[in-house]
């Protein structure tokens, strides 16, 4: 068996950490682009600390998750200022626009040019500027994985390659404890999808298994604390290190039919990420068991995986299932429905979801009507 290890050269995890990492920040370089959520006053205390001691801050804004258009601008400003490095402060958006900018920013390329699926696809030719990466929410992984996803012609699609994966990854549990309560559901979801899915992918790893069996049990426990009562600290930082791992695991194994689904229904929808993930998770989980019937080297994947969730060694695949339906409801009832999505969209839609990258991860090449059935349940 042959694999692999990709990772930011290093991570700094634990409360507090985010202020004093600021000199390392700048050793990499004083010209910096801060990339920010919607709201760059959020940010103001890691541009007055990076001023404090010398440094010049280009802030770019990301408000919402980054398309095309927003990484073109982006781009070019961060460009003209001949800037030396890119932080990415915020959710998985800003650090994607960060990771994106970072790798783009020393060449002369369209990012169209590279863009998997709806562009060119070609791999970036160039080293990337350094990229330290600061997330505020527990979610997406996005400080640790070597992909940034952007949004182009009503898909989502990624931007691939080493130059995107950070120097740099700062995780600092306390950054998290005023999320409200449905946006840290539908983050921690995405993150326990991304702890599951590597888990019983068929491109698993002793290395992204170590991180699954590890975060998965993280994620049960902290998911319903932190929803109820943001404060937590324990809660945060045990939903901080199940998202770290999980973008590590994610980055290191594939994925599969969650987030394959997520993506093309993330760029028709315009729904977020999390909640999509949230509501997705039960019915793959079902058509996945059921599909792998007849392999049980699949299936102990997924028995696995239930043990896990079930904190039991005598945990049943419908022990599993019972856990995910528990905690998926957190998110909220909505369903695909609520963002427009109707019977008739579900051909594209399946359509798309198998030309994901995210697909050829999962355990199984599932039929269209099963995937059908998939999108059916969560309409
Ligand atoms: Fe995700």
């Amino acid at each position: 068996m042959n694999w692999e290890v990709a990772i930011p050269r290093r991570i700094v995890f634990g409360a507090g950490k985010a202020l004093t990492c600021v000199p390392e920040i700048l050793a990499l370089g004083g010209r910096i682009a801060l990339v920010t959520g919607g709201d760059p006053r959020r940010a103001r205390w890691l541009s007055q600390a990076l001023e404090d001691l010398g440094g010049q801050v280009l802030t770019l804004t990301c408000p919402g998750e980054p398309s095309l258009e927003l990484l073109r601008e982006r781009l070019s400003a961060a460009r003209k200022a001949r800037v030396e490095v890119v932080v990415g402060l915020g959710g998985g958006s800003a650090l994607d626009l960060a990771k994106a900018i970072a790798a783009l920013v020393p060449g002369s390329d369209d990012p169209l040019e590279h863009l998997e699926v709806v562009g060119g696809g070609r791999s970036i030719p160039h080293p990337g500027l350094p990229c330290v990466t600061i997330p505020t929410t527990s979610g997406t992984g996005a400080e640790a994985t070597r992909n940034a996803v952007i949004g182009a012609s009503g898909v989502k699609a990624s931007l691939r390659g080493p130059q995107l994966m950070p120097v740099l990854a700062i995780v600092d549990p306390t950054l998290a404890l005023a999320v409200d309560a449905h946006t840290t559901a539908c983050t921690g979801l995405d993150a326990l999808a991304q702890l599951i899915e590597p888990l019983v992918t068929r491109f698993h790893t002793p290395f992204s298994d170590a991180l699954c069996r590890e975060g998965i049990p993280k994620s049960v426990r902290s998911l319903p604390t932190a929803v109820r009562d943001g404060a937590d600290l324990q809660a945060r930082t045990d939903l901080a290190q199940a998202s770290l791992f999980s973008g590590m695991a994610l980055a290191n194994a594939k994925l599969g039919a969650v987030h394959g689904l997520a993506a093309p229904l993330g760029g028709r929808l315009g729904a977020p990420h999390g909640e999509l993930c949230a509501r997705l998770l039960v019915p793959v989980w079902k058509a996945n068991c059921k599909a792998l019937a007849d392999r049980p080297e699949g299936l102990a994947r997924y028995l696995d995986a239930a043990q896990l969730l079930c904190d039991s060694t005598h945990a049943t695949l419908d022990d599993g299932l019972a856990v995910l339906v528990k905690l998926s409801a957190l998110a909220g009832d909505r369903g695909l429905s609520h963002w427009g999505m109707t019977r008739s969209d579900i051909p594209a839609m399946r359509e798309a979801g198998l030309r994901a990258s995210s697909m050829k991860g999962n355990p199984v090449d599932l039929l269209p009507s099963e995937i059908d059935a998939i999108l059916e349940e969560a309409l």
